[in-house]
């Protein structure tokens, strides 16, 4: 797998410096989620596809920004799923952004996640590596440092509620206000990678993207988004769930179906089961 790695190192360097550069605007495409696609999304995604092509050892790829999956190498082992430029909408306010990989093996499947990945591209580049354990880098002169590994305490003080507050159900607004009456401290920026780094980094917390009126799926993604994030989380002796189990046991139909998902350290994830199993129609 370090040839992926030295690959998604690679893709980093040059999608940071297209976001130092690129043109922000809009493209008139939609993605298969139905958001409009950045200048900059597509950029991200040419490029990441572009450096998995030389690697043999991927055997297809399918990025938030394609329909479809693509077939690299057939004799390759792997499967990878990456959202190129998560919170895209945030590069022209200067706010940090992020890629994220998932590495499957088989087939795209929470079940058959192996290791995953993201970059955060802030004042300074990181890169988190999970495969047995969590391990963080930082570009230093055009190199990926090894700085230290990423562990999450049993609970922590920040609270990431991400959507639409006037579509969400009762219970979860009395939860998320319960958590803020202990103490927490709101820390949202509206990207999913700085915002789940944060809490990595800080020691713990929740980062909650619930079922909604208008969206009862969520609005993250599966395969790009929220599987990748889970492996990261449980393999930091933190959790990731959908409100009622493992998100890494929710279950795939199609390359982009959505989740509720809510990621955090032990004490507030058992929270949220137990106010959501209690509320469960
Ligand atoms: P993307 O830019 O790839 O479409 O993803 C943005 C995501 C995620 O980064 C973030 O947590 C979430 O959208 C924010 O959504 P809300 O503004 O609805 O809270
Ligand atoms: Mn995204
Ligand atoms: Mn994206």
């Amino acid at each position: 797998m370090t040839e992926i790695f030295d690959a998604i190192k690679k893709s980093a360097i040059d999608i940071k410096n297209l976001i130092e550069t690129g043109d922000t605007s809009k493209s008139s495409n939609e993605n298969s989620t139905g958001d409009t696609q950045l200048k900059l999304d597509i950029a991200s995604d040419e490029i990441i596809e572009a450096i998995f092509k030389n690697v043999s050892c991927i055997k297809a790829i399918v990025s938030e920004e394609q329909e479809k999956i693509v077939p690299l190498n057939e004799n390759g082992k792997y499967l990878i799923a990456y959202d190129p430029l998560d919170g895209s909408s945030l590069v022209d306010v200067n706010l940090s952004v992020g890629s994220i990989f998932g590495i499957y093996e088989k087939e795209f499947t929470a079940n058959n996640l192996v290791a995953a990945a993201y970059v955060v591209y802030g004042p300074r580049v990181e890169l988190v590596i999970a495969t047995e354990d969590v391990k963080m880098y930082r570009l230093i002169n055009n190199e990926f440092k090894f700085m230290q590994e990423l562990k999450l305490n049993e609970k922590g003080k920040l609270n990431a509620p991400g959507s639409t507050q006037n579509c969400w159900s009762s219970f979860h607004k009395q939860l998320i206000d319960d958590i803020f009456e202990d103490g927490y401290r709101l820390r949202y920026s509206g990207g999913m990678v700085p915002d789940l780094h944060q809490i990595l980094l800080k020691g713990g917390g929740l980062f909650s993207y619930p079922g909604t009126t208008d969206r009862p799926k969520g609005k993250l993604r599966q395969l790009f988004e929220v599987f990748p994030f889970a492996y990261i989380y449980e393999k930091a002796n933190g959790q990731a769930v959908d409100g009622f189990k493992r998100a890494l046991e929710v279950e795939t139909t199609h390359i982009h179906d959505t989740t509720p998902c809510f990621f955090g350290s032990n004490e507030e994830i058992n929270r949220v089961l137990k106010v959501y199993k209690e509320n469960a129609k």
